[in-house]
């Protein structure tokens, strides 16, 4: 059976079960995310993909549509929001886009130019993030992870394989490999 609700006026059919960001992508409508991917299960971490239903704030991608339900996500303030949030993963990490081999090709990029983002806004915090090149297969460079765990979801639900894993709490959190070799998981403590 389908239904529908509305996101900025426009009435978008969703059937049983699916998401607001789910339902808004197949009716061709972006709301903007980071740790939301269509394959994976959803997160619900980064908060980019937060929108309004019905006056309250909730994240799109963990949010089952509901008929009838009046969703706003392009609006001035959403959006400074998530500018906001934008300009503080950017100063968290180190992230120079303009020397990054990633450039024109990375999501975060792609979501401060979405959002209009000119400037980093806050002071940054260039924190000591080490590359972790202790592993045969694998190069952590943890100045460009922002924690999205989409590999961490990758790896565990698509390829069965539970190779990455997030570690530690608050601004120690951080990716590690599951693997006897390495330093990833000394990193966190290192970090401090
Ligand atoms: S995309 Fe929904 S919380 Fe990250």
């Amino acid at each position: 059976m389908s239904y529908t609700f509305t996101l900025d006026g426009k009435v978008i059919p969703f059937a049983d079960g699916q998401t607001i960001i789910q339902a808004a992508s197949a009716a061709g409508v972006f709301i903007p995310h980071l740790c939301y991917h269509p394959e994976f299960k959803p997160h619900g971490s980064c908060k980019l993909c937060t929108v309004r239903v019905n006056g309250r704030h909730t994240a799109s991608c963990t949010m089952r549509a509901s008929a009838g339900m009046v969703v706003e996500s392009e609006t001035e303030e959403i959006n400074a929001e998530r500018r906001a949030l934008t300009q503080m993963l950017f100063v968290e990490g180190n992230h120079f886009c303009p020397s990054c081999e990633q450039s024109g090709n990375c999501q975060l990029q792609a979501t401060a130019y979405h959002l209009g983002m000119m400037s980093p806004h806050y002071d940054h915090f260039f924190p000591n993030r080490p590359v972790d090149a202790s592993h045969p297969e694998v190069l952590l460079e943890f100045n460009r992870c922002i924690l999205c765990s989409l590999c961490v979801r990758a790896s565990r639900d698509v390829d069965g394989k539970n190779v990455f894993a997030l570690s530690g709490r608050g601004i120690k959190t951080h990716l590690i490999v599951n693997a006897k070799s390495g330093a990833a998981g000394r990193y966190g403590l290192r970090a401090g």
